[in-house]
C-alpha cells in the first residue's frame, strides 16, 4: 500500500527516484510524484495514473537535484487526483514529505491545526503531516536538530501508521525518515544513500541495507546515516549485505512478472527445500530451536494469513495434521485478531506472509504473544516487520515477487509447511519413517514435475481464448483439491475481473448448483485417487445442467468426458495443490491477457496490504 523511495547523493535524484517507483509500483499505482530541491526551493512533480506518466512529465527530466523524495499511492483517502497525490507540502512550502500508511486521527489534527490558521488542499491524512512539522518548527522544539526535533514532535501527535520521508529546503543536505508499522529501509552507497519501502526498488545501486525498526528515526546525509530511537537518543546499526540478484525482480523477456514467476515455481521449490530436507536423512531447519518437548507440549497449531497465503495454510493444516497428528485450524488473519480466539502457551501459532508486511497479519501475531503462545513466520521477504515480531522465523526461497497475483509464493508456502510437517513429525517419531521417506522422495521431485505441468500453457492459453468472455466460474474439489479450487478461483477473480466461486464438491448442491445454466463453466481439481469417484459424480451434477467443464487430474479418466482435461503427473496428495494450482494459475493468466488487463497490476490492489 504505498511505495515511497528517497536519495541523498553525487547524482541526479530524479532518474533514481523514478526508478524506484517503478519497481515499487506493485504496492500501488493511483498516482505518483516526486519532491526534490533544486536551487534551494522544493519542485514538487506528480499527478495521478501510473508511475510511468512521470517519465516524460514536462520538466521533470531538466531537474538537477541530488536530493529527493518520491511516491506512488494506493489511495485511501481520497480519489486518485493530481491534488491527492503525493509528495504533500504545509503551507509555507518549507516541507515536503511522503506517506505510507493511515493516520487514524487526522480529522482532529486538521481541526486542530484549521484553527491554528492552516488550510489544506488536498482529501488526505497525510497533509496534516507537513503542516504539524511546520506548526512545531515555528513553535520551537527542545531539541539540537530542530529538522528533528520538529519531526519528532509532530510525529508523537500521529495514531496509525506511517513511514515518513520529510525533506526542508530549510535543511537542503539531509533526508528524515521514521516509520511505524510501515515498511522502510535504507540502502548505503559511497557518498550517497538511498531510501525505499523494500530492498529490490534500490537493489541495482547497492547491496548494504539498514533495516530500520519501528518508531527508529533516521537522519540521512549524503556521506553518512544518524539513527535516533522514539526518545532521539543516537544509536548505531548495522549493515546488512543483502545477497539478492538485481536481475531477480527484472522481467528476464517475459511480457509479465506474473508468467515469469509462474516459471521460476520449480526453481523457488528448489531453493526453498535446499539444506532443508536431504533423502536418506531427517528434516533440518537450522535457526529453528523448536524441541521434540516443546512440540509435545503443544495441543493445537494455529496457521493465520490472508488472501493466497492463508489458502497456502489450508494445504499444510492437512500435511501438519497427517503426520504430526496435532489438531491445526486455519484462520484469516482479519478475523483472527478480533475474536478473542482460544491461545495459551500449549499453542503454536505460524503466521504466513509473502510480503511480511500485511497489518493484519502482524496484528494477528501480535494478539498470539500477549496470549503467551510462541509465533512462527513464514515469509519471503528477508528483514520483513514479521521476521521481527515472531518468535522464530523459516523463509521461502522464492525470489522477489513483484506481480500483484501471488504464485511462486504460494507454491513456495505449501512446500515449506510440507517439510515442516516432515520435520516436526521426525522430532516427535508421530509417523511411520519409511512413508516419511517416501514422502521426502516426492517433494525432491516436484521441480521436475512442475516443468512437465508448465509444459501445458499453450492447452491453458487455448482454453482461456475460449472461456474469457465468461461473466461466471465455478471451481469444485474435495479435500486439498477443494484447497486448490479456492486457490484458483482467487486468482480468477483479482487478475480477470470474473465473478468466480470456489465450492468444496459436495456442498454444490446444498444451495448454489441453482446457479448452473446452459454454458457456464466449471472447473474441477481431481488428483485425490479415493475421492475421485465422488467428485466426479458432482461434476456430471453440473454437465446435465449444461455446464462446460474443465479438469485438472491426475488420474486416468478416459472413461467419463469433459470439454477439457488437462492432465498432470501424480504425486503424493499432500503435495498434489503444488502441482495443480499451476493450470489454475496459467488459466487465470491468460484470460486476463486475452481481454487485455494489465496481469500485473490489477484494479483496486496493491501487493502489500499494510493496512486494516
Ligand atoms: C494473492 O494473489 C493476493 N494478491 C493476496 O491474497 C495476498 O496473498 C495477501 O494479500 C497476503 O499477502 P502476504 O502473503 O504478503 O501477507
Amino acid at each position: 500500500m504505498c511505495g515511497i523511495v528517497g536519495y541523498i547523493g553525487n547524482k541526479k535524484a530524479v532518474p533514481v527516484l523514478v526508478n524506484g517507483l517503478h519497481c515499487l509500483e506493485y504496492r500501488g499505482y493511483d498516482s505518483a510524484g516526486i519532491a526534490v530541491l533544486e536551487n534551494n526551493k522544493i519542485v514538487v512533480k506528480k499527478d495521478k495514473g501510473r508511475v510511468a506518466n512521470l517519465d516524460n512529465m514536462p520538466g521533470i527530466n531538466d531537474l538537477e537535484a541530488s536530493i529527493g523524495i518520491a511516491h506512488t499511492r494506493w489511495a485511501t483517502h481520497g480519489k486518485p487526483s493530481m491534488e491527492n497525490s503525493h509528495p504533500h507540502m504545509d503551507n509555507s512550502n518549507q516541507f515536503a514529505v511522503v506517506h505510507n500508511g493511515i493516520i487514524e486521527n487526522y480529522n482532529e489534527l486538521r481541526a486542530f491545526l484549521t484553527e491554528k490558521g492552516y488550510h489544506f488542499l488536498s482529501q488526505t491524512d497525510t497533509e496534516v503531516i507537513p503542516n504539524l512539522i511546520h506548526y512545531h518548527y515555528t513553535k520551537g522544539v527542545d531539541c539540537e536538530d530542530t529538522f528533528l526535533g520538529a519531526i519528532h514532535a509532530a510525529v508523537n501527535d500521529l495514531k496509525g501508521s506511517y513511514a515518513l520521508e520529510v525533506i526542508s529546503n530549510l535543511f537542503p543536505d539531509r533526508v528524515v525518515v521514521v516509520r511505524k508499522d510501515s515498511p522502510l529501509v535504507l540502502g548505503k552507497g559511497k557518498e550517497e544513500n538511498y531510501v525505499a519501502s523494500d530492498i529490490p526498488a534500490v537493489l541495482a545501486y547497492t547491496k548494504d541495507f539498514y533495516l530500520l525498526e519501528d518508531n527508529e528515526y533516521a537522519v540521512v546525509y549524503q556521506d553518512h546515516v544518524q539513527f535516533y530511537d522514539s526518545n532521539l537518543v543516537e544509536h548505531v546499526k548495522e549493515v546488512k549485505v543483502i545477497e539478492w540478484d538485481a536481475t531477480a525482480a527484472e522481467k528476464n523477456g517475459y511480457e509479465d512478472f506474473m508468467l515469469k514467476e509462474i516459471h521460476e515455481q520449480p526453481m523457488a521449490i528448489r531453493e526453498t527445500i535446499k539444506n532443508r530436507l536431504n533423502l536418506g536423512e531427517k528434516c533440518l531447519f537450522k535457526d529453528l530451536a523448536i524441541t521434540k518437548e516443546y512440540l509435545q507440549s503443544l495441543n493445537k497449531i494455529y496457521i493465520v494469513a490472508c488472501g493466497t497465503a492463508m489458502h497456502a495454510g489450508l494445504v499444510g493444516k492437512d500435511a501438519i495434521e497427517k503426520l504430526c497428528k496435532i489438531p491445526v485450524e486455519v484462520d484469516i488473519a482479519s478475523e483472527f485478531r478480533y475474536r478473542d480466539p482460544i491461545i495459551d502457551e500449549k499453542t503454536l501459532c505460524i503466521y504466513i506472509s509473502q510480503s511480511g508486511e500485511t497489518a493484519d497479519t502482524l496484528a494477528a501475531l501480535k494478539l498470539a504473544k500477549r496470549k503467551g503462545a510462541k509465533t512462527l513466520a513464514v515469509t519471503n521477504v528477508i528483514g520483513s516487520s514479521i521476521t521481527r515480531e515472531a518468535d522464530y522465523t523459516v523463509y521461502t526461497y522464492a525470489g522477489p515477487e513483484i506481480a500483484v497475483a501471488s504464485t511462486k509464493a504460494y507454491t513456495s508456502q505449501v512446500v515449506l509447511l510440507t517439510v515442516l510437517a516432515v520435520y516436526f513429525a521426525e522430532l516427535l517419531g508421530s509417523y511411520e519413517e519409511a512413508k516419511l521417506e517416501e514422502l521426502k522422495t516426492e517433494i525432491s521431485g516436484l521441480p521436475a514435475k512442475l516443468e512437465t505441468v508448465l509444459e501445458e500453457e499453450k492447452t491453458l492459453k487455448d482454453i482461456a481464448e475460449k472461456i474469457y468472455t465468461e461473466h461466471d466460474m465455478y471451481f469444485l474439489g474435495r479435500g486439498s483439491d477443494y484447497h486448490v479450487a479456492m486457490e484458483g478461483s482467487l486468482k480468477v477473480k483479482e487478475i480477470s475481473y470474473i465473478h468466480s466461486e470456489a465450492y468444496a464438491s459436495g456442498e454444490l448442491k446444498h444451495g448454489t448448483i441453482a446457479l448452473i445454466e446452459n454454458g457456464i463453466t466449471v472447473i474441477g481439481v481431481l488428483t485425490n485417487p479415493e475421492l475421485t469417484p465422488k467428485s466426479i459424480s458432482n461434476i456430471q451434477e453440473v454437465v446435465s445442467r449444461g455446464a462446460k467443464t474443465l479438469v485438472v487430474t491426475n488420474q486416468d479418466l478416459a472413461n467419463v468426458s469433459f470439454d477439457y482435461v488437462v492432465r498432470i503427473p501424480e504425486t503424493n496428495s499432500l503435495i498434489s495443490p503444488i502441482l495443480s494450482v499451476v493450470p489454475l494459475q496459467l488459466l487465470a493468466y491468460y484470460i486476463s491477457k486475452t481481454k487485455g488487463l494489465d496481469v500485473d497490476k490489477p484494479r483496486n490492489l496493491a501487493k502489500s496490504v499494510t493496512v486494516e
